[in-house]
């Protein structure tokens, strides 16, 4: 038995998959076979998501019918919006919505059935429904009136209309658009694996999606777009950033929103997004987060050779959009439930329970003395 410790799974191939392929070496980032930057320019969310969860695009007549069942399912039960009412206004969003999609599987008439017919229906429920919950706890702790969903809203504009109660402008929806397709689905990362080690013992979807969230919830993952904009606030200003940056590479702080496991020479979703970031600057007429976001990754290269990742751009884009810092991972839980999916499919389909060996490098062993002995 080979003991040798591969702490991190770092380089470990664990399974097979056909939902998406990272390619650091070319920089590359394909979701069944297509490019993203492809598909954020000719496509909207909800047929990426289809694509993610099917395999393949939709043609016309698979997009209306899967954005007919979506728009169908969006409701949240009364007594799921009651309890998120309930809920304490200091508690994370990203809390929040865990429990919620928990909850969510405590009404879900599907939810002893893990065939994929089940599965595919439960996870365009909780897909489409995580919107409403997020946008509810976004207004009730603000104490305003929940927004019910409408149904001729695109996934997009429907969120907004839900948190805002009004749909921003084509450029920006559009980028948020962008944003959900750029965070749908990355392969292995530790939110995906720990769905399909959840779903490895049979268990059930809400519970992987409920997993997952907390897994995504970390900095060192989903977290980092939140940390990002923290950040920024602490920089305050763009003539600060030099200053600022360098100061904290010095006393060698982790800068967040920068490195990856797997890409080292830059992150492919990267370009898209920052297109699309600087589309809603000059949309929002915003000098300063721009300024401090290029200060900041230049000298993040320039010094460490370390590379912005998407969730670099997606905080401050977020923040002009108007969203609360804290909901910046939630909002990356809504479009990522479609590659958890994906792979908690996969992982159905051809399962082998995922169990590791671990060495052990406690006491030896050891004799249990009486207590009236110790
Ligand atoms: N800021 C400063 N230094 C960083 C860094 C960052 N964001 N990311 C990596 N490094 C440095 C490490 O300190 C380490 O330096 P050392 O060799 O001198 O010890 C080196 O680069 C390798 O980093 P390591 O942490 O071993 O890489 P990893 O593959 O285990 O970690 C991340 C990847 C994502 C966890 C790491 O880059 C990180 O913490 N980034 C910030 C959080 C973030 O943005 N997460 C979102 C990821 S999409």
């Amino acid at each position: 038995m080979n003991d040798e410790i591969k702490k991190g799974l770092l380089g470990i191939v664990v399974d097979e998959t056909t939902v998406s392929q990272v390619m650091p070496d070319i920089n590359s980032l394909t979701y069944r076979g297509y490019a993203v930057q492809d598909l954020c320019e000719k496509c909207i969310f909800e047929e990426v998501a289809y694509l993610i969860l099917n395999g393949e695009l939709p043609n016309k007549k698979q997009l209306k019918k899967f954005i007919k069942n979506e728009r169908s399912e969006r409701n949240l039960s009364k007594q799921i919006l009651n309890d998120i009412k309930k809920m304490p206004k200091t508690a994370h969003p990203m809390d929040v919505i865990r429990t919620a999609v928990s909850l969510m599987s405590l009404e879900d008439k599907d939810v002893r059935d893990n065939s994929p017919t089940a599965n595919m229906k439960k996870a365009i429920r909780i897909f489409a429904k995580t919107p409403a919950a997020l946008s509810a706890y976004f207004r009730t702790r603000k104490g305003k009136k929940i927004i019910n969903p409408k149904k001729k809203l695109t996934f997009s504009e429907n969120f907004f209309y839900m948190c805002f109660g009004k749909v921003p402008s084509r450029d920006i929806v559009k980028a948020f658009d962008v944003s959900l397709i750029l965070y749908a689905e990355h392969s292995f990362n530790v939110s995906t694996f720990t769905a399909r080690t959840i779903t490895s013992s049979l268990s059930d979807i809400h519970g992987a999606i409920t997993g997952a969230i907390a897994s995504l919830k970390g900095p060192l993952h989903g977290g980092a777009n939140e940390e990002v904009m923290y950040m920024m606030n602490k920089i305050k200003k763009p003539n600060n950033a030099f200053k600022w940056i360098n100061k904290a590479l010095d006393k060698k702080e982790v800068v967040m929103g920068f490195g990856h496991r797997v890409y080292k020479k830059g992150d492919s979703r990267v370009p898209t997004m920052e297109k699309y970031f600087k589309k809603v600057a000059k949309v929002k007429a915003d000098k300063k987060f721009i300024k401090i976001y290029d200060i900041v990754k230049n000298v993040m290269v320039k010094r460490k050779n370390i590379h912005p990742n998407v969730d670099y751009p997606t905080g401050p884009t977020y923040h002009l959009m108007g969203f609360d810092t804290d909901f910046f991972t939630p909002i990356f839980v809504m479009s990522r439930i479609t590659g958890w999916s994906a792979h908690i499919m996969e992982q159905h389909a051809a399962n082998k329970l995922i169990r590791p060996l671990s060495k052990y490098s406690g006491e030896s062993h050891r004799k249990v003395m009486l207590l009236n002995q110790r």
